[in-house]
């Protein structure tokens, strides 16, 4: 937990977001496999504050929906229209106030939109403010477009921050500056609540301006600090779908980063993708072309990849994945998949299994050393350890209406061409002929064979295609063996 717990985090979230062009609200839009304002909240989670509320107005319904399924417990306070963001932040104390709570601790201002912000910067921010007892204390950063932002005032002689000035509102001088404001602040949450009720509207805007409240502080006597921002890509804040894609990069390689730094081999981090929520282990491998992505896990010495999709799917350690897609699926220790194996929702691979090129398997459970090694479905089926199903095997699962179940028992050798009309079940040990369709149950230790008798009848190419080439090959071949015979 930090050791400077806020007493509040607010989120403001309730901006419309039209240069998305999008019918998403903005902050819904989603990077690495998180929704922007998921990443926001996640980073504020850091600071395990008292609550955590995000104001939200635009698309309310969608965004509340949204925080109560992925984030539950979060709070959301409504701005019926949007004022500006001291009227969003006042709305957010009063709806706490509402709960008796005194806000007399550290409250954190946070926009909904700037998803590379990290708990670390947070972090800091509470840490600066605690320790150096400001009033407030804005995060800065110097950029090299500050086009648009709110400047950092700073007194001439000392140094020290007097007051942040609106794009719309500074002069040529002031817009000059490249210190801006990121929309990140620290307040000691009495004095915070005291100055929102003196900012006034009196702005190019018509909007209460929380950056107001600077001022107002310090013309009353209170400490007013800065925290400058190390890396001014963090504070990226996403207005449209260009700004989307660049910080969706900028936190994949920021991700590839610590996964490497955690001792994961990522051979080519450029064409390699992957969500927020993937974890790894050391010296697992991860070939180009790759996306990792929800909640999948790749374990010690697994190797994933190239051109390989994961979702939700977990690698165990030596594993190896070549050129598949996999969906909440489960692959063994030291089991192979692929080249060009499909995956689908519960499928479990168990140790040392193999699901070879061209085979979809989903809702089965595979046992150790069982081997699926080519062009073959299996669907919602149980198979035992130690088997083997021949190539072009289908397991005929659906009968038009109903899923049925196929179970084959361990140490099987089915053969190649094999139909397996569930529901049916094949005993331990036994084999089944190629080109069977299997439709009843085989005993254990059995071969079963399912299909038509061979029948040669001979002379029928001389007889019913006369002259063709293929019934001079036939008359040739008669007189080669007359002539060996
Ligand atoms: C704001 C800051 C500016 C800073 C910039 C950083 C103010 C007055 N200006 O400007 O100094 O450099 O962010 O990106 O604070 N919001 C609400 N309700 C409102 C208005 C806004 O919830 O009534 C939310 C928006 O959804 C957004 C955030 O507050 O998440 C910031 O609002 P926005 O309109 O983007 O402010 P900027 O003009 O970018
Ligand atoms: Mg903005």
């Amino acid at each position: 937990m930090s050791a400077n717990r806020p007493a509040a985090v607010v989120v403001l979230a309730a901006g419309e977001g039209t240069r998305m062009k999008s019918k998403t609200p903005k902050v819904l839009h989603d990077i690495s496999g998180r929704s922007l304002v998921g990443h926001v909240v996640t980073a504020a989670g850091d600071l395990s504050p008292e609550h955590l509320v995000v104001v939200v107005g635009h698309a309310r319904e969608q965004v509340k929906a949204h925080l109560d399924t992925v984030y539950p417990g979060t709070r959301t306070a409504v701005q019926e229209e949007q004022k500006g963001t001291g009227h969003a932040v006042r709305i957010a104390l009063e709806s706490l106030d509402g709960t008796g709570q005194t806000l007399s601790g550290t409250v954190v201002v946070v926009c909904g939109d700037t998803p590379l912000l990290s708990g670390a910067t947070l972090t800091a921010l509470a840490a600066t403010h605690a320790a150096d007892g400001n009033a407030v204390t804005v995060l800065t950063a110097e950029v090299p477009d500050s086009t648009g932002y709110g400047r950092i005032v700073r007194d001439a002689a000392t140094g020290a921050v007097t007051g942040i000035v609106e794009h719309k509102d500074a002069s040529e001088a002031q817009r000059a500056i490249k210190e801006i404001n990121s929309g990140v602040f620290a307040f000691d949450g009495q004095l915070l609540a005291d100055a929102l009720g003196k900012v006034r509207t009196d702005n190019s805007q018509g909007e209460e301006y929380l950056t107001d409240v600077l001022g107002i502080l310090r013309e009353a006597g209170h400490r007013v600090g800065a925290s400058v921002a190390a890396d001014h890509r963090e504070i990226l804040g996403i207005n449209n779908r260009v700004q989307l894609a660049e910080a969706r990069r900028l936190l994949n390689a920021r991700l590839l980063e610590a996964a490497m730094l955690q001792g994961v081999t990522v051979v080519d981090p450029a064409t390699t993708v992957v969500d927020a929520t993937v974890t790894f282990e050391r010296d697992a491998i991860v070939h180009p072309g790759t996306q990792l992505l929800g909640a999948t896990h790749i374990a010690e010495d697994a190797e994933v990849g190239p051109n390989t999709r994961l979702k939700d799917t977990t690698v165990h350690s030596g594993a190896r994945v070549d050129n598949s897609v996999a969906d909440s699926a489960e692959i063994g220790p030291n089991a192979v998949v692929g080249p060009f194996a499909y995956l689908r929702p519960g499928t479990r691979l168990g140790l040392k299994s193999k699901i070879g090129a061209f085979v979809e398997v989903k809702n089965s459970t595979i046992g150790e050393g069982t081997k699926v090694p080519h062009l073959s479905y299996v669907g919602d089926a149980t198979i035992g350890d130690f088997t083997n199903i021949g190539a072009a095997s289908v397991f005929v699962n659906y009968d038009g209406e109903k899923k049925h179940h196929t179970t084959i028992g361990s140490h099987c050798r089915t053969g190649a061409d094999n139909m397996l009309v569930a529901p049916v079940t094949i005993g331990d040990g036994a084999y089944t002929a190629a080109g069977s369709v299997i439709t009843k149950d085989v005993p254990a230790g059995s071969l079963a064979v399912a299909r038509g008798q061979q029948r040669n009848i001979e002379g029928w190419v001389a007889r019913k295609r006369p002259g063709s080439a293929a019934a001079q090959a036939a008359q040739a071949a008669a007189a080669e063996g007359d002539r060996e015979s």
